[in-house]
């Protein structure tokens, strides 16, 4: 047969094949190879989590693994003490001193990677943890983090964990608006920036950006560090009295140590701010014990991190992905991790594929919307490098179509990977539905059955399990160590978001307790979960998550809106793409000019990820008699589809029009 024979029937057999079962290499050598762990996990809940917490090491042994008794306000390994920075750092000096901890590749190729062993990541991070204490950075203050993808990000979470100062890392790509808006919900008084980074072959300035989000914080802010990324001959940049250079701090405490503070299991390692189906973000709280234990945890078992890997994740850290799979989980098991700063196309579209020779890279954990790339440059890009190192394929942050699933396992591990497909979402700290990949067969398109000790259940809208192969809402039925402890000074908004659907919210039960993630899954005959999308108004753009509201808010404020409605409709690559149907005010013209003034407004408040694919010009929207508008409606017309009943309509004549117009 020729290879050209052989390569379609591989094609036409891989397109019929649902099920796939571990590859034995990968079972002889995983973490976790055992069915038994499901029930074990089951019988012992939740004393089975003792298992998590026993991968790090506490100052003070914990006395409690749950304590239930004031639900949805559950608490985890209470009692215990420990430093999120010594688990990630110190302990690992004597064994692991002189092994990378952290392998950074820049975007330019012209420039020298950098390499941080376990000792120089250690020193570094003492040298800049006591900086920040003599800036004045001490226990519970919040700490924002402004920064793209240098070592210099990493090295300040774990500074500031070290301190026990939360940070809140905000995503670089995000705008100037949007870093006002978390240090004001945080009041955060201190913050680490760059003065650049490099997308594309291109310097972008960073230290702009930030000055203008600074004008807009509603406090003083004492102290602002700047990490020159972009080198002396482009700072370009005089800093103000109360602005220093991260270099310059670093130098001035060298060799300095900082007593790892020790932190309450409870304690808050950090913020995060995601976005609901309000205009105003959320500040998801995760614990010190808890987080850390989960990252650690579905580190080992799922991604299958060994010390000896070099593991790649290739998130952004400003997302939680990064936080729990690029620094806290990886670091917490001492191993390599691999960060990279640019695009997977830069200089070429095989650039990941060329770090993976390089590096000899274990592990790959992605998202479907870079699978759909690659899938579209074709498989010539990764078939010039030898991806032999990998063991295992991950991917998160929206469902996976079989097909796309199918060419990674192929193209990229070339049948031998196993792929972990990983639900979970920044509320969750870490995974929860996924195949065990030692265990579980694989069915494309299914993230799997939830992690042992996970309690997931698929329910109808009265909350009564559905019936195999009918479609649902995700939720989880019983506590994990890894979840949300609260919405930063907003408890009262933290039930109402996640508890208040399906719980019985008088009670004191904690078996009364529901948690609800706002996503929509079916269910299959062998307990395997197909997540289908979220049931809330937030959308999916390349497993970016965006509120709808956010991004109206943004164009109603734009002059000459009057009113403006937000959807996702689907992208062959993003996943989901922004389509805004606006209406504008008298006296204001439809046409190019609003338009660009429309999508530069988006970018301004939130980011470029947020910009409309289309943005539709309408004299009225569908609107429910009650005046709801009717998104549903707008999702079908923004997917082409059928429009189906518009008879509840106040306004059918409206759709046509609409329709019309995104034609055309
Ligand atoms: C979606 C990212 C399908 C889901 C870690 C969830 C997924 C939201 C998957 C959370 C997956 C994440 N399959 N959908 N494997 N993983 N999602 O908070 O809708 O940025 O609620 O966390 O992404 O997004 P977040």
């Amino acid at each position: 047969m020729s290879d050209k024979d052989e390569d379609v029937q591989l094609e036409a057999r891989l397109a019929e094949q649902d099920a796939f079962e571990p590859p034995e290499a990968f079972v002889e050598q995983a973490n976790v190879a055992d069915e038994s762990i499901y029930e074990e996990f089951e019988a012992e809940w939740p004393d089975c989590w003792e298992q998590a917490a026993a991968l790090l090491d506490w100052t003070e042994g914990y006395d409690q693994v749950l304590d239930d008794s004031n639900p949805p306000f559950f608490e985890w390994f209470t009692g215990g003490e420990l430093n999120a920075s010594a688990n990630c750092l110190d302990r690992h000096l004597d064994e692991r001193g002189d092994e990378p901890a952290i392998e950074w590749v820049g975007e330019p190729t012209d420039e020298a990677n950098r390499t941080y062993t376990y000792e120089e990541l250690h020193r570094e991070v003492n040298e800049f943890a006591a900086a920040l204490r003599e800036l004045g950075v001490g226990e519970d203050d919040v700490v924002t983090l402004y920064m793209p993808m240098i070592p210099e990000l990493p090295i300040a979470m774990l500074a500031c964990a070290r301190l026990g100062a939360p940070h809140s890392v905000v995503f670089a790509g995000f705008s100037a608006d949007a870093l006002a808006t978390r240090m004001n919900a945080a009041d955060s008084e201190y913050l680490v920036t760059a003065n650049g980074y490099y997308r594309r072959g291109d310097a972008l300035d960073h230290y702009e950006k930030t000055s203008e989000g600074l004008a807009g914080v509603d406090h003083e802010v004492s102290d602002v560090v700047v990490v020159d990324r972009l080198g002396d001959d482009d700072h370009g940049h005089a800093l103000d009295s109360n602005e220093h250079d991260y270099d310059g701090l670093v130098a001035d405490h060298d060799g300095a140590t900082v007593d790892p503070v020790a932190r309450d299991a409870e304690d808050m390692l950090f913020l995060m701010y995601t976005s609901g189906t309000t205009g105003k973000p959320k500040g998801v709280k995760h614990t010190t014990g808890g987080y850390l234990s989960w990252a650690a945890w579905t580190s080992q078992a799922v991604l299958d991190v060994k010390p000896d890997d070099t593991y790649f994740c290739s998130a952004d850290i400003g997302w939680i992905t990064g936080h729990s799979y690029i620094v806290y989980g990886p670091l917490a098991l001492g191993t390599t991790s691999l960060m990279y700063e640019g695009t997977p196309d830069h200089p070429d579209r095989d650039r990941l594929w060329q770090i993976i020779d390089d590096y000899d890279v274990t592990q790959l954990y992605t998202a479907p919307t870079a699978i759909r790339a690659f899938m579209k440059w074709g498989e010539q890009y990764p078939d010039r490098h030898d991806l032999s190192s990998l063991r295992l394929l991950g991917t998160v942050g929206e469902p996976i179509n079989p097909r796309a699933w199918k060419w990674y396992y192929k193209h990229v591990g070339d049948e031998e990977c196993p792929v972990v497909d990983t639900w979970w979402q920044t509320e969750t700290g870490g995974m929860m539905v996924t195949t065990l990949p030692g265990v579980k067969t694989m069915k494309p398109g299914s993230a799997g059955p939830a992690l042992p000790g996970v309690d997931v259940q698929i329910v109808d809208a009265a909350g009564e399990a559905v019936e195999p192969g009918q479609a649902g809402y995700l939720t989880v039925q019983k506590p994990w160590p890894g979840m949300l402890r609260t919405l930063y000074r907003n408890d009262e908004r933290y039930v109402d978001e996640y508890w208040a659907e399906y719980s019985d919210t008088d009670s004191d039960d904690p078996s009364d307790w529901v948690y609800f993630p706002e996503d929509g899954a079916k269910l299959d005959d062998d307990g395997y979960i197909t997540v289908l999308g979220r049931v809330d108004d937030v959308i999916n753009v390349s497993g970016h998550r965006l509120g709808t509201m956010e991004i109206e808010s943004a164009i109603v404020g734009v002059e000459g809106v009057a009113e403006a409605a937000v959807v996702g409709g689907d992208h062959d690559l993003k996943g989901e793409a922004v389509y805004a149907y606006v209406i504008t005010e008298d006296g204001y013209e439809e046409g190019e000019d609003l338009r660009e003034r429309i999508v530069a407004g988006v970018e301004d408040a939130i980011g470029p990820i947020a910009r409309p694919e289309q943005v539709v010009f309408t004299p009225e929207l569908p609107k429910t008699r009650s005046g709801k508008i009717m998104r549903r409606l707008l999702e079908d017309i923004a997917n082409g589809e059928g429009l189906g009943n518009t008879s509840t309509l106040r306004n059918p004549e409206v759709v046509e029009d609409i329709q019309q117009q995104v034609d055309d």
